[in-house]
């Protein structure tokens, strides 16, 4: 059994550094280093409509904000196949037989569905079936393409679990034809969950507090310039806090020593800098300057990738189609193998059929 990378974005909205740290880094990182058999990254937008079921058009404008997103980043469709998640019927078919496998109050224990229902406003009886569901949902498009590992946040865990309950309980009940799969978290503690520019626990576009991957230079600087530091870090002269102060956790997250040797010389690496802010005399311009510095850095080439591919919108459109057809293929031959094990396979069974016709003979 090979390896296979697997993961998606819901196409709410771009692309922000969060996503950036927190899976899209690794996987471009993944798809250049070519250690696996198979690389799939798509577009959940079944997902996305779970809890937007009502503004369709949202999630149609952004599947192209986030291919586009993709593209910048380095995702080469000839190395990692791209796909739109509605676009595969298979998911909704495997979806179906995975949910008689999983109880209702399992689903309820799933923290991460649970801080969603709240932030969404979903208490009591207003929860969309389908959104509910949609560990389920998520477990099939993992299981549908048999991903032995899933690049994601550590949000994303509570799901991963779902998906190796449902497929232990698939492969004992029917037969062994799913995979049970990892998560790969960031490998950089800090990255795991960055805060927003306003120090919020996390990024996200409804709070406004996101820098976009497609930010120009100038909106990149604005948004540095008002970040939240250290509220007691007043006067220059007074020590600072790095502890929550959502400079110092992007500096954590980004910037390297190279960065310092290039852009801040007077310090060898975080650690100095983070010293002379907790002892004093260290003003906050200062670290948001080279802060800006080390994110227009990487940022920079995405925005000239970025503006070469929204030259030629259709060919991003048949990039997905094609990425589409090939996961498809997959998809299909994973579910003959979900509707053998599961006895639904009535008409490629020829010894069925005649074993029937035998049984009536007799009668
Ligand atoms: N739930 C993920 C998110 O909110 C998106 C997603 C859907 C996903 N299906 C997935 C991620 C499968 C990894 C694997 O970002």
């Amino acid at each position: 059994m090979g390896k296979v990378i697997l993961t998606g974005d819901r196409p709410t909205g771009k692309l922000h550094l969060g996503h950036y740290v927190g899976s899209l880094r690794r996987r471009v990182q993944l798809q250049n280093q070519g250690d696996f058999d198979r690389m799939f990254v798509f577009m959940a937008d079944v997902q996305a409509l779970t809890d937007n079921a009502d503004n369709p058009e949202k999630i149609r404008q952004n599947i192209i904000e986030v291919a586009l997103d993709y593209l910048a980043a380095g995702l080469d469709p000839e190395k990692c196949t791209l796909f739109i998640q509605s676009q595969i019927p298979e998911l909704a078919e495997l979806t179906t037989y995975l949910m008689n496998l999983v109880s209702v109050s399992r689903v309820q224990r799933n923290p991460t569905v649970k801080t969603e229902v709240k932030m969404r406003g979903f208490e009591g009886e207003s929860i969309p079936l389908g959104f509910f569901c949609y560990p389920v949902s998520q477990a099939a498009d993992i299981t549908l393409f048999k991903a032995t590992t899933v690049p994601a946040g550590e949000d994303q865990e509570p799901m991963l679990e779902v998906t190796r309950e449902l497929v232990r309980r698939f492969n004992q009940i029917y037969a062994p034809v799913l995979v049970e799969p990892n998560i790969m978290l960031p490998e950089n503690l800090t990255a795991r969950r960055l805060p927003g520019t306003d120090g919020k626990e996390k990024m996200s576009k409804s709070l406004g507090n996101c820098i976009y991957l497609s930010d120009t230079a100038d909106d990149v600087w604005q948004k540095v310039r008002s970040m939240y530091t250290d509220p007691e870090h007043v006067n220059l002269n007074d020590p600072g806090h790095v502890e929550g102060n959502a400079v110092f956790t992007y500096l954590d997250a980004f910037s390297t020593d190279e960065d310092f040797a290039n852009f801040l010389p007077e310090y060898q690496n975080l650690d100095e800098l983070k010293d002379h802010y907790r002892r004093g005399g260290l003003g906050d311009m200062k670290c948001k300057k080279f802060l800006n510095q080390v994110l227009n850095q990487f940022l920079e080439p995405m925005r000239v990738r970025r503006a070469e591919f929204e030259k030629d919108i259709p060919e991003i459109y048949n990039i997905l189609k094609k990425g589409t057809e090939q996961a498809r293929e997959v998809g299909a031959q994973t579910m003959d193998e979900v509707r053998k094990a599961m006895r639904i396979d009535y008409f490629n069974d020829a010894e069925l059929i005649r074993q029937q016709a035998e049984k009536f003979a007799q009668k």
